[in-house]
């Protein structure tokens, strides 16, 4: 049963689960309609993964971002195998229409390919992801192939692409030179060419995201790539407020939770504290069983 009554779903799409051929459709129909465009957004854990399902987003992805946001690592770097399959098997019980995306963690699909695919699986087969996403461009190709014979779908993951943080220097918009554009138009290519199902643009020009988004054939999916996409993505606990770091300033903040569970504590404290909480009415009362003997109600 849903927390809310009816209709928590917003969004103007019907109902239907969203599935890999659907999204590949809307890439024709995001080109030709504001309102088709794809909705995306990251979520770690059963109760957000329910929310953000229910609010009608076409795409979950139980970002490697956890690390930072909620595993409170400095980098997506340290992130295992074992800690991002057990975040996405809470997302799984709590998601039923979107798509569910798992991205891999660093150091899972870097070394030999049989054991790259052996991991990828481990998404599919223990935590139930849909697909997987995998940093990088030209240098994934074939395991982009691999991936996609084993039936397993790809999102790639082009530009900024956090997971090589020591090799870019920081964090940096990428593709600002002519060259490095050029690069960035092959990688999102040769994602493409080796079978992925759609492209995550990250933290590059918007013209350049305007580029590769008519160049390929699959949806590209924006973070801080500007308006010209087929869909956007963003980090949940940036857009919630509840992170400790400044956001980046294509992070739009569309509530202040973060605020709202300080004062919520703060309150709750208070009233510990004075005694107000609890009071006789949240208090649970020895009653008369029918049988005579005392029993404490456990209800809620
Ligand atoms: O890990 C993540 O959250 C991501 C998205 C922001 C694209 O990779």
């Amino acid at each position: 049963m849903s927390i809310f009554p009816t209709g928590a779903n917003g969004s103007s799409l019907d109902n239907s689960k969203v599935t890999v051929p659907e999204l590949l459709q809307r890439k024709t129909l995001a080109a030709e309609s504001q309102n088709k465009k794809i909705a995306c957004v990251t979520a770690y854990d059963y109760p957000t993964a329910r929310l953000v399902d229910e609010a009608g987003v076409d795409v979950v992805l139980v970002g490697d971002s956890l690390a930072m946001v909620m595993l409170g690592y400095e980098s997506t770097l340290p992130l295992t195998l074992e800690e991002s399959l057990h975040h996405a098997k809470a997302v799984r019980r709590g998601v039923q229409r979107a798509l569910l995306v798992a991205d891999m963690p660093y150091g899972s699909y870097h070394g030999d390919l049989n054991e790259s695919v052996r991991n990828a699986m481990r998404f599919v087969k223990e935590a139930g992801a849909e697909a997987v996403k995998i940093e990088g461009g030209e240098r994934r190709l074939e395991l982009i192939s691999r991936l996609t014979e084993a039936e397993i779908p790809v999102m790639g993951h082009v530009g900024l692409t956090p997971q090589s943080v020591n090799a870019l220097g920081g964090y940096r918009v990428q593709g600002k030179t002519p060259n490095a554009a050029e690069q960035l138009l092959r990688d999102a290519r040769s994602v493409e060419a080796a079978g992925a199902f759609s492209i995550v643009l990250e933290a590059m020009p918007r013209e350049l995201a305007a580029e590769i988004t008519k160049a390929v054939q699959i949806p590209t999916i924006g973070i801080g790539a500007g308006p010209d996409c087929d869909g956007q993505i963003l980090v949940l606990h940036d857009m919630l407020g509840l992170t400790f770091q400044g956001a980046p300033k294509f992070a739009r903040r569309y509530a202040n939770v973060g605020e709202t569970i300080f004062n919520a504590v703060r309150e709750y404290s208070a009233d510990v504290r004075s005694g107000s909480f609890p009071t006789d009415a949240e208090s649970y009362h020895a009653g008369a069983s029918a049988n005579g003997r005392k029993t404490i109600p456990i209800a809620r």
